[in-house]
Order: structure tokens, then sequence, then C-alpha cells
């Protein structure tokens, strides 16, 4: 088991295709992708971040929740860090208190106006002060036209009472000012090699798997800080190897 993951040629190539997005991964249909069964789901679980956490969770804990900007590459926590939040403030009633958005919808802003209006308007269920603004999550906002930002900065105004807004995306300087000014922007850095390695030792551990320190290096350089990239890649590396082995008669 100690060297589940030296990897032949063809398995770096599919490796690195799988890491690219060129290639889904090939683990059988029945596991999970590990990008979901190791989504985080409380703050604690989320590797690196810990200043913008805490200072989102503090703000939260003083039921100040700013309207969010949320910014960096891929696969370094946005969704997973507010969501996080999100299960931390509303409990059990997660499902009521938030509504998520995609904000590049090909249907336009008005129906996302519509669905936030429907959303915003209805009465929460009272439960204690804290929990009582909604939360709408809008994921993909750097792909809205500048027209539809500003309409959105009218509906964020006309809402503001009861309703925070969580913008994500990956480039910020495609968020207009106006919006910008709105919200308390953090960025997302891509992971450091110590927080990809650490969150991979753990769900190596978790399966009760081993892999060599080579190994998972190289997974490490390839996902450039990338969580989700990793993941899939150790998957896709782990069961590469053990489908050499049944060719081969291992
Ligand atoms: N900081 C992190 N700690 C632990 N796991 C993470 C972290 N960031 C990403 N992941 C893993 O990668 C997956 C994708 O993360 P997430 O959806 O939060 O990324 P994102 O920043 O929203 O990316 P995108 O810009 O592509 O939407 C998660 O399900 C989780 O498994
Ligand atoms: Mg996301």
């Amino acid at each position: 088991m100690g060297d589940a993951m030296e990897v032949d040629t063809p398995t770096v190539a599919r490796l690195t295709a799988v890491a690219k997005g060129k290639a889904k991964i090939t683990a059988p249909s029945k596991s999970v992708p590990w990008v979901e069964k190791y989504r985080p789901t409380s703050l604690a679980d989320v590797a690196a971040h810990k200043d913008i956490i805490d200072t989102i969770d503090r703000l939260t804990g003083e039921n100040r929740l700013p309207h969010l900007l949320l910014y960096g590459p891929p696969g370094t926590g946005k969704t997973s860090t507010i969501l996080a939040v999100a299960r931390k403030l509303y409990g059990s009633q997660f499902q009521n208190m938030i509504l998520e958005l995609n904000a590049s919808d090909d249907r336009g802003i008005d129906v996302v106006r519509q669905q936030i209006q429907d959303f915003a308007s209805t009465q929460s269920i009272s439960f204690g002060a804290k929990g009582n603004v909604k939360l709408v999550i809008l994921d993909e906002a750097d792909a809205m036209t500048k027209d539809a930002q500003f309409a959105l900065r009218r509906i964020i105004e006309k809402y503001t009472k009861n309703t925070r807004f969580c913008l994500i995306c990956n480039y910020v300087s495609k968020i207009i000012p106006a919006l910008q000014s709105r919200c308390t922007r953090f960025r997302f850095a891509p992971l450091s090699v110590e927080n990809v390695t650490g969150r991979l030792q753990y769900i190596i551990r978790e399966e009760g798997l081993d892999a060599t320190e080579s190994g998972l290096a190289a997974i490490v350089r390839l996902s450039n800080g990338d969580m989700r990239k990793a993941l899939n890649v150790l998957q896709e590396a782990l069961f590469l190897k053990i489908s050499n082995r049944l060719h081969t008669g291992f």
C-alpha cells in the first residue's frame, strides 16, 4: 500500500487532464465524488483563510453581517465558506433562509429579481434576532452584464432591511464599483502547499488509504492551490492505481 501513488506516464497524463478539467474522474459511479463528500460543512473544516473566516464569524455573531463579496480563483472555498456560515447562522432553518442563485443564469436579471423578491418578501420564521436576516447567495456574479449589475444594485438597496447578499466571483475587476462599495470584500487566495497537503492527508486517513510523500507532493503541485482540483486528482490517482492492478492481474 505504501507506494499507492507512484504513477506511470499514461497515468500522469490522465491526472494532468483531470487537473486541467479536460477529463472527468472515472471513479466507479457508485462512489461519491470526494469534492462533494469532503465539502466542508462547518467553518472549522475550511482549510486556510482563517482571518477571513474569523472576521465573517465575528460579524455574524454580533448580528452585523454585511453584504459580502467573495472573490478569488476556483476551488479555494468561497461557496463552501458562505454555506458553512449560513449553516451555523440558521441551523435547521438553513433551507428556508437562503436563496442560492447563479447570476450567470441566462434567463436574465428579471428572473433573478423575481426570485429575490419572492424570497425576500415572505415572512421569515422568527427564531431569535440573529436569524432574522435572510441570505441571498449570488454565484458567478462576474458573469453579469453591467446593466444587470446596476439592476442588482437597486435590488440590494430595496431588500437590504431583512436580506444580506453574498456575491461570489472569480474576477473582482468585473464587478462594477457601485456594487463593490456596497459589500465587504474578501479575497480567497489559492491555498498554500501546507493547507492542501494537510487536507489531503486528512482525507487519505479518513478513507483508510496510504500515500507516498512524493505522490502526495505531485498532486499538491498539480493542483496549484485549487482544492477541488487536488481532490479530483487524488481520487482519480487512487482509482487508476487500483484499475492498473486489475489489468495486470496484480
Ligand atoms: N478552503 C477549503 N478547505 C477545504 N476544502 C476546500 C476548500 N476550498 C475548496 N475545497 C474543496 O473543493 C470543493 C470546491 O470548493 P468551493 O465550491 O467552495 O470552491 P469555490 O471557491 O466556490 O470555487 P468556484 O470559484 O469554482 O466556485 C469543495 O467541495 C471542497 O471539497
Ligand atoms: Mg463556488
